[in-house]
Formats: structure tokens, sequence, C-alpha cells
């Protein structure tokens, strides 16, 4: 049956290991997966996320950072999780429209009534089923980003790791405020942990929640 199911945290929550894990571990009991990430998931959106994370680009307004997200993400619904979902998937999707309250709300402070209106425009109102939050201090998450950045070939896409603490600091607790708000959507996990037991922490509460049950 379908379900929608987001993944979100500050930088190096290790968001990507738990995907990868989580859909494994569906597919092994007979669930169509589909893993997917924003911004990205189909070559126009990936082009679009080439320009918005390469530091290089350091004079993007927050403005026109604003509707590059919104212009990747309705790209990816169009290509990727509307149809995905229409074929009854479950559809993992590395982070989504709560990442741009998070960091373009919280993180840029900019307006949130514009935010919400670009996201329903982005999105046609379509919205997670549930919403993994892998919470993790900053200090840590973004030792983790940087090593993973510098040993990793190609492009670097840092420009958000390169962001002042104080930021990643708002974009966290900006999370968090979103989760308290939306218990019944959010499941909270420690993101500081090791790989194996938030996987299964994750498991156990997707399972519990998928509709039809495990
Ligand atoms: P990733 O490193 O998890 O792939 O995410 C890419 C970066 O994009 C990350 O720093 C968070 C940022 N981001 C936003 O600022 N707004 C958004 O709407 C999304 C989807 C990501």
């Amino acid at each position: 049956m379908a379900c929608f199911i987001t993944f979100e945290g500050s930088e190096g929550c290790g968001k990507t290991t738990q995907i990868r894990i989580l859909a494994d571990r569906l597919k092994a009991i007979g669930h169509g997966v589909i893993t997917t990430r924003e911004p990205g998931g189909c070559p126009i959106a990936d082009k679009i996320r080439g320009i918005l994370l390469d530091a290089e680009n350091g004079a993007l307004t927050p403005l026109s950072e604003l509707l590059l997200y919104a212009a990747a993400r309705s790209q990816h619904m169009a290509e990727v999780v509307k149809p995905a979902l229409a074929c009854g998937h479950v559809v993992l999707c590395d982070r989504f429209t709560d990442a741009t309250v998070a960091y373009q709300g919280y993180g840029r402070q900019l307006d949130r009534e514009t935010i919400d209106r670009l996201n329903v425009l982005a999105t046609g109102g379509i919205r997670p089923d549930i919403t993994v939050l892998l919470d993790c201090p900053v200090e840590i998450g973004l030792k983790r980003a940087m090593a993973r950045i510098n040993t990793t070939s190609g492009a670097r896409e840092e420009r958000f790791e390169l962001e002042a603490m104080e930021f990643h600091r708002r974009v966290r607790s900006g999370y968090l405020e979103l989760a308290a708000r939306e218990p019944e959507r959010f499941i909270v996990i420690n993101g500081a942990a090791g790989v194996e037991e938030t996987s299964v922490e994750i498991e156990a509460a997707i399972l519990a929640r998928l509709p039809g049950g495990s």
C-alpha cells in the first residue's frame, strides 16, 4: 500500500545510511520501495541541486534559493513521487518540505507564509504520511558531514556545511519545533547513536505505523 515517508535532520544526522537500510528491510518483507532525495531525485532536479549546493554560489540570495528548492521539488513530484505513490509503492524520500521550513524558514529566517504557499504549490498538496526526524547535536553532525565531503570525489556539495554554527542551531531547533507540533506525523530518533541501534529503532517505529502493518 502506498506510503510517503520522509527523512529529515540537520547536517550529518545519518539519514542517507538509514534510508538505505530501511529500504532493504522493507523490500525483504515484500514492500515495493522507491528511494529518492531532495533537492534532486531526477535529472532536472539534480541539475538544480548542483546550483544549490555549490560552495562557489555564495552570492545566491535567500529568495532565489527558496525558489530553486521549489522548482526542483515541483519537477521531482511530477516525475518521481506522484507516479510512485500512484503505483502503490512505499516512497522513502531524503528531505522534503520540512527541510524548506527548517533551513529557509528557521535558518535563513524567510517569511513562513511564503514558504508554506510555495510548498503547497510545488507538491500539489501531497504531504508525507510519516516523517522520521534524526535529531543530532550540530557539532557531531557537522564533523561527520565534513569528513564525508573530504573523502568524496567530484563536486564539493558544502554550501550549507559552511554556514555559521548559529544557523545550524536554528535549523535543529526548528525541526524539533515542527516535530512537537505534529507528533502524529513525526518520529523523532536519536541520530547520534550507532548505525545499527538507530536502524532497529526506525524499523520498529515504521512497521508499527505502516498501513497494513508489517
Ligand atoms: P543533503 O545534504 O541532506 O542531501 O541536503 C542538501 C542540503 O540542502 C542540506 O544542506 C539541506 C538543504 N536543503 C534546504 O536548505 N532546503 C530544502 O528544501 C531541502 C530539500 C534541502
